[in-house]
């Protein structure tokens, strides 16, 4: 089998890693840089994907997203506007945090008077990782210029936890899920994953109609991620992102079908039958961290490093691990524990220990 070009917007991490799963079953799958100077030159029926929801407007950019056989093409816009991503979200009438467009001037008052004291404004497009987000602090704190027209007001959510499901959704309409992921979020990062648990089992089919619902209406084809906030047996969703999804990195070691490859598969419209999960798992992400050889003396530890450079508050890695024995997945995290800053033994490593105790 040799397969046509499937390019992908955007030569970051989760690309690679998308090259990285082509590679076993020769799909050639190809990210490109979108600040490239020259413009790959596209056949008619060769693929077009993207690792990102959002782009501007480059001579690649351009390229990529004109072609006729760019997946999703409409869905990205939507998705990657968190106003349109709302009103997608409540016209089929599924849990999500209350909101508002700010525009016409609304005042701070106003938005509290709608949302409640504590009112988170994001961006409409461009955040990530919880940069473009403003909380509305002090009684007096006013609504910034420049989100006037640009951000949406969200009332804050006193959550339990955060969970995500990654689901995809083939070419024949079909929709597969993985079990719901326990994700760490610190100052807006993801920083742990904990998959699969065995009390969140009786939420999942619920999130699998929230999800199957989006995937359906949008008619969309490929892996998809949806973010919730658990709130007692409730789920919210937080945020929707139409690729490949942080909180689905465990799959690389954990199923036997990764998030990567499951996208190929779903675009290529190759078999997606239910992946099988390897065992417990956790991932941690590496985030400004400079790399240590040393994790590779660690088993079971699936190292991912994204050969960027280590700024602070950065992705630059992260590490799979997974057992079918709980004892012994807590024992690596206890070794991988010294071999991380500090911060991440108080912090990740301890949330991760404390969230497989449910799966002893
Ligand atoms: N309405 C909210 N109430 C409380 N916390 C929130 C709310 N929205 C977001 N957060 C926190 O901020 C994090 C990042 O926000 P999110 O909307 O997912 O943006 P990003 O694109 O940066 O991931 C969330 O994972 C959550 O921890
Ligand atoms: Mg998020």
């Amino acid at each position: 089998m040799s397969s046509k070009p499937i390019w992908v917007l955007g030569a970051g991490q989760l690309g690679a890693m998308l090259k990285h799963a082509g590679m076993p079953l020769a799909l050639d799958v190809r990210p490109v840089d979108i600040n490239e100077s020259s413009a790959p030159s596209l056949a008619n029926d060769d693929l077009v994907t993207a690792e990102r929801e959002q782009w501007p407007e480059t001579l690649v950019t351009l390229t990529l997203a004109q072609h006729a056989l760019f997946v999703n093409k409409p869905i990205f816009g939507r998705l990657a506007d968190r106003k349109t991503q709302k009103e997608l979200i409540d016209s089929l009438g599924l849990a999500t945090a209350p909101w508002r467009n700010v525009a016409g001037d609304i005042t701070a008052s106003e938005l509290r008077n709608k949302l409640g004291e504590r009112v988170l404004l994001k961006r409409r497009t461009g955040g990530y990782d919880g940069k473009g987000q403003y909380w509305l602090r002090a009684v007096d704190d006013e609504v910034p210029a420049d989100w006037q027209g640009h951000s949406i007001a969200e009332q804050a959510i006193a959550f339990d936890e955060e969970v995500s499901l990654v689901g995809i959704r083939n070419r024949a309409g079909q929709c597969i899920f993985y079990p719901l992921t326990l994700n760490l979020h610190l100052n807006g990062i993801l920083y742990a994953s904990v998959a699969p648990l065995a009390r969140l089992q009786q939420l999942q089919q619920h999130a699998e109609t929230m999800l199957g619902k989006l995937l359906n209406e949008l008619e969309y084809v490929g892996v998809m991620a949806m973010e919730c906030f658990r709130v007692g047996n409730q789920l919210m969703i937080n945020e929707l992102a139409p690729r490949v999804h942080n909180s689905g990195h465990w799959t690389q070691a954990g199923a036997s079908i990764s998030q990567f490859e499951y996208h190929l598969r779903a675009i290529a419209d190759l078999p997606t039958p239910k992946a099988q999960i390897l065992g417990h798992n956790v991932m941690i992400n590496l985030i400004g961290t400079e790399y240590n050889v040393k994790w590779l003396n660690l088993p079971v530890a699936q190292v991912y490093w994204y050969g960027k450079d280590v700024l602070p508050g950065r992705k630059v890695g992260h590490i799979n691990l997974v057992s079918r024995d709980v004892q012994d997945l807590r024992a690596t995290l206890q070794q991988l524990s010294y071999l991380l800053p500090e911060q991440y033994y108080k912090e990740a490593i301890s949330w991760s220990l404390k969230a497989l105790e449910d799966v002893a």
